[in-house]
């Protein structure tokens, strides 16, 4: 791999600023194979060099890939003239690197968003072909039925002619409000409150929980966000 800044480099991970990374130098806390370094400037290759910040080695990666806690409010784009989009909730070193949301969740909709610079993956993990379960947890208006069930199973046609594949939906709790998971294999427009909404039972409240063989990791607070392991991106490759 070619070398970079190490500048650059070490604020690509995300926890320091190009800034903070200059501060470090001047310590003396960055040092690469062993030799502290003089200038943010230099140049390194992060496959080769062992670099160190503040003792410890820094994990290089040539795509960065974030799991978000989405709140309301926020639409899933890069850049919105209509309102904050999930971009303004990353810091301004992740935002440089060209991170875009893998899907989108409707501006109300909360819970689990995958960001990454990673195009290739991020394509395949969409494409209906790969068949990459997710999970939402929607709380609906009205009582939900076994026949309902059978109305996802089925895969239904819409209204407005919108065709689904077969889904799941999986009834938690069924009263004059119900909740339930709803398991969809691809991600057309409002697909969950279309499908809801054509059985008469409109969402009130929608929240992805899983993506895939990847949940939504509970300790994220709503807004939240942290690096995938190498594992979970590996996991990711093999779904
Ligand atoms: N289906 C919806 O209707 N909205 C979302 O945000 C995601 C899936």
């Amino acid at each position: 791999m070619e070398k970079q800044r190490l500048d650059k480099l070490i604020a690509s991970t995300g926890r320091w600023s190009r800034r903070e990374v200059k501060n470090l130098v001047r310590q003396g806390r960055v040092l690469v194979d062993g030799v502290p370094v003089r200038s943010a400037e230099e140049k390194a290759d992060p496959e080769k060099a062992e670099i160190l910040v503040n003792g410890e080695a820094i994990a290089y990666r040539r795509y960065t890939w974030v799991m978000l806690n989405k709140p309301a409010g926020y639409l899933s784009a890069t850049e919105d003239g209509r309102g904050p989009t999930v971009m303004d909730l990353l810091p301004a070193e992740l935002r440089r690197q060209g991170l875009f949301p893998v899907g989108r969740l409707d501006k109300d909709t909360e819970g689990l968003l995958l960001l990454t610079n990673e195009g290739g993956l991020a394509h395949e993990l969409l494409s209906p072909r790969h068949h990459v379960d997710k999970v939402y947890y929607a709380r609906v208006a009205g009582r939900l039925t076994e026949e309902d069930c059978r109305a996802f199973a089925a895969g239904m046609t819409l209204d407005d002619g919108l065709a689904c594949l077969p889904a799941e939906l999986a009834i938690l709790s069924s009263g004059r409000e119900s909740e339930a998971h709803v398991t969809l294999r691809e991600g057309k427009f409002h697909q969950v409150k279309r499908m809801l909404a054509y059985l008469g039972k409109p969402v009130l409240y929608l929240e992805r929980v899983s993506m895939g063989n990847l949940p939504l990791d509970i300790t994220l607070s709503r807004g939240e966000f942290r690096f995938l392991t190498e594992q979970e991106v590996d996991q990711l490759r093999k779904t």
